[in-house]
């Protein structure tokens, strides 16, 4: 039988996750890997997460992925949790085992992917800023800890960055900034994590942030944010949104599902050129 995949969030009629999995599967056309369908964007009620997904269960779907506001929900519905979802406090994609629920978070995997594979920036004991300390941040600060970047973290509220960085691995300590204390500081990669593009603002970076040769990262897609007009003007060499993270995070939850990894690139192209 086919297997059937789907991805609740609320709202959810955005998500590309359908069009970006069904490419995936096209690759492995005849092949087990490849004989399963992911074409549902489910929009749960706010209060009915935990019931949706009993429902996939019942239908026999091998698992989702989950996106806005449910990935902590997700984590907690997790019978068995992979580390990096644990340390994030997220779950973005479930695979459904038979009684088991396994959670795992393959965001911060997808940035780190698209940073150094797809960008070429090496990142290893690079100097790298973090802007946010929401849930988007912590998606992503340990796997950039795990590829051993030097990391800084900036937050407009401060304590929560601070509360963010205590709670990771302590061999990797973070240092933790107000944007007043980054003047006259400068970074090989700037990544945005904050939400400040959805509501047309620019975090109060400094002029001069960015190190010759510079990375600016944008982790929001679809149109080109008050961040990235700034890195621009501003000196960074390069200038990314976030869509190759999307398509590298949904490769990652692709391999937990199938075990085996599809090609990113003609994705992205293709999804870049529709
Ligand atoms: P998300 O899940 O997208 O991270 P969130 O948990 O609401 O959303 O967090 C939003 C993040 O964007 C926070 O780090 C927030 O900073 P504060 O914690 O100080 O509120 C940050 N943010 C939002 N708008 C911002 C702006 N205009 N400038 C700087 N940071 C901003």
């Amino acid at each position: 039988m086919t297997d059937k995949y789907a991805v609740i969030g609320n709202p959810i009629a955005h998500s590309k996750s359908p069009e970006i999995h069904t490419m995936f599967a096209e690759q492995f056309k005849g092949k087990p890997a490849g004989d399963m369908v992911y074409k549902d964007r489910i929009l749960a009620p706010l209060d009915g997460f935990a019931a949706t997904v009993e429902r996939l269960r019942k239908e026999s779907y091998k698992g989702c992925n989950v996106t806005v506001p449910f990935k902590f929900e997700a984590l907690q519905l997790s019978t068995r949790l992979i580390g990096r979802a644990q340390v994030a406090r997220a779950v973005n994609t479930l695979k459904f085992e038979g009684n088991a629920i396994l959670g795992d978070n393959t965001d911060g995997f997808g940035l780190v992917r698209d940073i150094t594979k797809n960008l070429g920036f090496d990142i290893v004991g690079k100097h790298v800023l973090l802007m946010g300390a929401g849930g988007a941040a912590h998606g992503v600060a340990q796997p950039l800890f795990d590829i051993n970047a030097n990391l800084a973290v900036v937050n407009r509220t401060v304590e929560k960055a601070q509360r963010m960085t205590a709670a990771f691995d302590k061999q990797h300590q973070a240092t933790v900034h107000t944007y007043e204390e980054l003047v006259g500081q400068r970074f090989d990669v700037v990544i945005n994590a904050t939400s400040s593009g959805l509501a047309d603002e620019m975090p109060a970076l400094p002029p001069g942030i960015f190190a010759p040769g510079a990375l600016a990262y944008e982790m929001m897609y679809g149109r080109e944010t008050p961040f990235m007009k700034f890195a621009s003007a501003n000196g960074a060499a390069v200038v990314s949104d976030g869509f190759g993270m999307l398509v590298e995070q949904a490769a990652e939850s692709f391999f937990i599902w199938r075990g085996v990894r599809p090609e990113t690139a003609p994705v992205i192209a293709a999804l870049r050129n529709r």
